[in-house]
């Protein structure tokens, strides 16, 4: 269940794959507060941080191919604020005590994580390190 950040999804960009690292990091945070029992509280600030330092990543990215005019821009930020708003959704549910966190929706973030870094995140690679984004 538990994810590590390995070469095989580098996107050759340093600053993005420290960030990558990071959020992977967070999912594991989050998945150590449900399975380890430390309750709803620390289930709902784990997934805070990991909601903000999610706009921050997403933010950077964006910020990154929109000043050197990545033609792939506008679909790649539609794919963060599809993400965005679902994760806004998990937590205002998970505030309110509708939902608990499911091993389900761990698995979504999860899933949805590694593939936009693997199918999305890695168009740009070779476009921005050609702009001298490293
Ligand atoms: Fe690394 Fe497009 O998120």
């Amino acid at each position: 269940m538990r994810f590590k950040w390995d070469e095989t999804i580098s996107v050759k960009i340093r600053k993005f794959d420290d960030q990558h690292k990071k959020l992977i990091g967070y999912l594991n945070d989050l998945f150590n507060a449900m399975s380890g029992g430390t309750g709803k509280e620390q289930v709902g600030k784990t997934l805070v941080s990991l909601s903000n330092y999610t706009r921050t990543h997403f933010a950077d990215e964006e910020k990154a191919m929109s000043t050197h005019a990545f033609p792939g821009y506008a679909k790649h930020k539609k794919e963060h604020d599809a993400f965005v708003t679902k994760l806004d959704d998990f937590q205002q549910k998970h505030a309110k005590g509708d939902m608990y966190l499911t091993i389900d929706i761990m698995e979504f973030l999860q899933g949805w994580l590694i593939q936009h870094i693997k199918g999305t995140d890695k168009l740009y690679s070779d476009y921005l390190n050609e702009k001298g984004v490293n």
